[in-house]
C-alpha cells in the first residue's frame, strides 16, 4: 500500500482518516493544563497565511483576503484565484480534501485552466491551439494565478499538461453545438477533470508515477468555485463547502443569502437523487449512518475513484495496491459518487457587500449568518483605520457628521485583524457571549498533532469584497 507519495515539490500528503467530532467543551476538561500562548503568539500562528489581493480600475471586485489554518498535517485544504486573461472574470475556489491531501492539490491548481477553458469561445479556442502548440504555455497563456507558490513534480506536470492540451481539443471540435450556458460549462469542466483524473490513474506509467495518480484518484476532494464577471456571480458547488453572500440592506442590517447547495445526507433531495440512481433493493446500503455506502460523508466530490470506478477496474487495479477492503461494502451498481456541481447564480447589487467561501471546518463552529455579520462588523471597524475621505465636493454637513458618527460607532468594534479571514478565524476559535477568549484559542492552538484533528478540521476562508459604486453604475 502506498503511502507518503509526493505530488508537490516540497509536500508530502499522506493519508490520514477523518475522525469523529467530539463536543469542544471537552477540550477544557481533558486538556485543561496546555501550555498557554501569549497573545502576540497565538497572532502569529493565525496571521501567518495570510493573503490580500486589491485589484484598481474597475471592477466588481475591489480586493480578497485569504487564510488558512490547519488541523490536519499537512493540511489537506487548498485554495486558489486566478484572473481569466482572455475572457473577463475572476475565479475564486477553495478545496476540502479528504484520505490525504493528494486530491485537493491537483484540483486547486488544474480546475481554474478546465473553467478558464471552457469559457472561451470556440472561435478563440481554436486560434489560441493553431498558434500555441506548447501545452505548458497554454495555461499561462488563459489564467494569471495570484499567490500561487507550488509545483507539481516535473513528471507529473507533463502529464497534467498533456491532459489539458487534449482537453481543449476535444472542446474545439464540439464547435457548432448549442449556445453558451455558464451552468453548462462550469458542470463540464468540473466533470472533465474528474474523468482526466480517472484516465491518469489507469494509464500505463512508470512505478512512481503510478503510484502518484493513483493517490490522487483513491483520495478526495469537495469543492466550491466562484466566477465573478462585473455584476454576474455564478458559484460552482460539489460536495459540503459554502458559499455566503452578505447583503446588506439599510432598515434589515445584514442578512445572509447561501450560494451554495449542501451535498450530504441532511439535504433530501440529493439523498433522493442517489436513490433514485440505483435499483431499490439498495435503498437500505446506498446510504447508511449518514454517509454514502456507509463511508464517504459528501455525497459529491472529485476523485474517490473507489465509489465511481466499475468492479472490473476495482480489482484489477485497486484490490492490488490497497487491498480487498478499499472496495466499499454493498458496492453493486457504481458509480454511486459524481463530481458534477451544482450551480447557483445571482444578479450582484450594491447590496451585495462580499462572498464569503469557506470549508466545513469554519462552519462547524459559526453560522452563515454570524459570519456574515462578522465581516460586516469588521468591515465598519476597518473604516475607522483609514483617514476620512470625502467622495463628492457639494457633501452636506449633516453628511459629514453622519459619517462621523459611524466612524466612532466603528472605532469600538476596531478590530484586531485587517484581514477578514483571520478575524473570522480568530472568532471561530475564540468566539465568546463577551468577546474573544483568549485561552480558548491558545488551547485550540496547542493541542498535539495526535488529537487535534478531533476537535477543529482544516479551516480555509476566503473573503471577496464587491465594489458597490461599480455595481450601481452596472447597465441592467
Ligand atoms: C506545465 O505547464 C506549466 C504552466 O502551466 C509549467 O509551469 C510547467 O513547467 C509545465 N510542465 C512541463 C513538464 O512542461
Ligand atoms: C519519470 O518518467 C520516466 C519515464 O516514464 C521514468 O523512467 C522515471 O522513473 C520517472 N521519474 C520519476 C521521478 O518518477
Amino acid at each position: 500500500m502506498f503511502n507518503m507519495i509526493s505530488l508537490l515539490i516540497n509536500h508530502i500528503p499522506k493519508i490520514v482518516n477523518k475522525t469523529t467530532k467530539l463536543d469542544k467543551q471537552t477540550i477544557s476538561k481533558c486538556y485543561g493544563s496546555l501550555p498557554r500562548l501569549t497573545p502576540q503568539e497565538v497572532t502569529r500562528i493565525l496571521r501567518s497565511n495570510e493573503f490580500t489581493k486589491e485589484f484598481n480600475g474597475p471592477n466588481s471586485i475591489k480586493y480578497y483576503d485569504t487564510n488558512q489554518l490547519s488541523s490536519n498535517n499537512p493540511i489537506e485544504d487548498t485554495r486558489s484565484e486566478a484572473r481569466c486573461k482572455l475572457t473577463n472574470g475572476h475565479l475564486l475556489g477553495i478545496f476540502d480534501g479528504h484520505g490525504g491531501g493528494a486530491c485537493a492539490q491537483v484540483i486547486s491548481k488544474r480546475l481554474p485552466a478546465y473553467i478558464a477553458g471552457c469559457l472561451l469561445p470556440t472561435d478563440s479556442l481554436k486560434k489560441i491551439l493553431g498558434v500555441q502548440k506548447h501545452p505548458a504555455k497554454l495555461r499561462d497563456h488563459l489564467l494569471e494565478f495570484y499567490n500561487d507558490n507550488t509545483d507539481f513534480v516535473s513528471n507529473i506536470s507533463k502529464l497534467y499538461n498533456e491532459s489539458f492540451l487534449s482537453f481543449l481539443k476535444e472542446l474545439a471540435e464540439k464547435s457548432g453545438e448549442s449556445d453558451f450556458q455558464m451552468e453548462k460549462a462550469l458542470q463540464n469542466s468540473f466533470l472533465s477533470l474528474d474523468r482526466d483524473l480517472s484516465d491518469e490513474a489507469l494509464r500505463k506509467l512508470s512505478r512512481s508515477d503510478k503510484a502518484r495518480t493513483l493517490s490522487v484518484a483513491m483520495s478526495g476532494c469537495v469543492a466550491v468555485v466562484s466566477h465573478i464577471d462585473g455584476p454576474h456571480l455564478h458559484v460552482a458547488g460539489a460536495g459540503d463547502c459554502r458559499a455566503v453572500l452578505g447583503v446588506y440592506a439599510e432598515n434589515e442590517g445584514w442578512s445572509a443569502k447561501m450560494m451554495t447547495v449542501e451535498h450530504n445526507s441532511d439535504n433530501r433531495e440529493e439523498v433522493e437523487r442517489i436513490w433514485s440512481e440505483h435499483p431499490a433493493i439498495e435503498k437500505q446500503t446506498v446510504i447508511r449512518m449518514e454517509r454514502l455506502l456507509g463511508q464517504l460523508a459528501p455525497l459529491r466530490a472529485f476523485g474517490d475513484f473507489r465509489y465511481k470506478w466499475n468492479k472490473e477496474i476495482m480489482s484489477n487495479t485497486v484490490v492490488p495496491y490497497y487491498g480487498e477492503s478499499a472496495i466499499p461494502p454493498n458496492y453493486y451498481t457504481p458509480p454511486y459518487l459524481t463530481a458534477k456541481p451544482d450551480v447557483v447564480y445571482h444578479r450582484l447589487t450594491p447590496k451585495d457587500k462580499f462572498l464569503i467561501l469557506a470549508t466545513d471546518g469554519l462552519w462547524d463552529f459559526i453560522s452563515p449568518l454570524e459570519a456574515v455579520r462578522l465581516v460586516g462588523e469588521h468591515m465598519s471597524g476597518k473604516v475607522t483605520l483609514s483617514p476620512l475621505t470625502l467622495s463628492r465636493n457639494n457633501i452636506k454637513l449633516s453628511e459629514i457628521n453622519q459619517m462621523l458618527l459611524q466612524r466612532t460607532k466603528g472605532l469600538k468594534k476596531k478590530p484586531l485583524d485587517e484581514n477578514a479571514a483571520t478575524h473570522l478565524l480568530r472568532n471561530a476559535l475564540g468566539g465568546t457571549e463577551y468577546g474573544i477568549d483568549h485561552s480558548k484559542i491558545s488551547q485550540f492552538l496547542t493541542l498535539s498533532d495526535k488529537i487535534v484533528r478531533m476537535f477543529r478540521d482544516d479551516i480555509t476562508i476566503t473573503v471577496v469584497y464587491m465594489d458597490s459604486e461599480f455595481l450601481r453604475h452596472c447597465p441592467s
